[in-house]
């Protein structure tokens, strides 16, 4: 009880509307224990689904998860092969729960690699969830921010034959970027103990607040995402202007 982030959030806390997470470490954890790396993930992978009903219960409404990185295909094949067939056993596993849960899924990335069970079941869960409003779980996969922006243009020009891209402005291209569906991420949360963006939502994360965590995914209890929202909600958010409190 003596514990604020066990009861967290207050009615009072600014809750962020949209968290983005780098879920890293799950090699190391498994490491640690002396168990090959495809255990971290899979433990990674348990923790998702009470931080997903934790954040929607908190307020959170949009919740994104970083889960495998345009960069990640130079991992050995085993372990890309296994974190494959770990994001089909929780679509296979989950779909039923998001959808009676009010989650509503999206992932975003260059999905064209993967193969097509892997492409079927993604589209069959966003469709099946697609009316879902108590949360929008966006989960990147194949995914870097470089791409998104590159994609974002191209898909500008597509949309817009004969114009020229000297026209483009901020405005135009945010519709043609893959998180359309979503605010900007006020908080970004990055476990593991590194203090790097690694090509997640480049452009997406201008203003957002960066909290890194040492705890390794694994071990990322909803009181460790307590205390980041905690973190949060005692930032004063300016957005570039001059802080309301020294304004009013
Ligand atoms: C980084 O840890 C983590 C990943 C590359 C994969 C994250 C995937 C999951 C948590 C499971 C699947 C998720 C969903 C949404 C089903 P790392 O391997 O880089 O760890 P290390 O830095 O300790 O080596």
């Amino acid at each position: 009880m003596n514990d604020p982030t066990i009861h967290w959030p207050p009615s009072d806390a600014l809750v962020p509307r949209h968290v983005a997470i780098i879920m890293d470490g799950n090699g190391r954890w498994a490491k640690q224990r002396g168990l090959p790396r495809t255990f971290g993930h899979s433990s990674g992978a348990r923790q998702v689904k009470d931080l997903i009903n934790h954040c929607a219960d908190s307020g959170v409404a949009f919740l994104t998860l970083f889960a495998f990185s345009s960069e990640n295909w130079k991992r050995p094949a085993e372990e890309v092969s296994s974190l494959m067939s770990l994001f089909v056993l929780y679509l296979e596993k989950e779909i039923r729960a998001m959808r009676m849960e009010g989650v509503r899924l999206r992932v975003i990335g260059d999905i064209s690699r993967f193969d097509s069970r892997l492409r079927n079941l993604i589209a069959d869960a966003q469709r099946e969830t697609a009316d879902n409003k108590r949360i929008t779980v966006t989960v990147a996969a194949n995914y870097g921010g470089r791409w998104d922006m590159v994609e974002a243009v191209r898909r500008w020009q597509q949309a817009h034959p004969g114009q020229s891209a000297l026209d483009l402005s901020e405005d135009d291209l945010a519709p043609y970027l893959s998180t359309a569906h979503a605010p900007d991420p006020d908080l970004l949360i990055r476990t593991g103990g590194e203090s790097r963006i690694s090509n997640f939502l480049l452009w997406q994360l201008a203003y957002a607040e960066l909290y890194f965590s040492d705890v390794l995914w694994p071990d990322f209890s909803i009181q460790e995402m307590n205390k980041a929202m905690a973190w949060f909600a005692d930032k004063d958010r300016r957005f570039g202007a001059v802080s309301d409190r020294v304004a009013s």
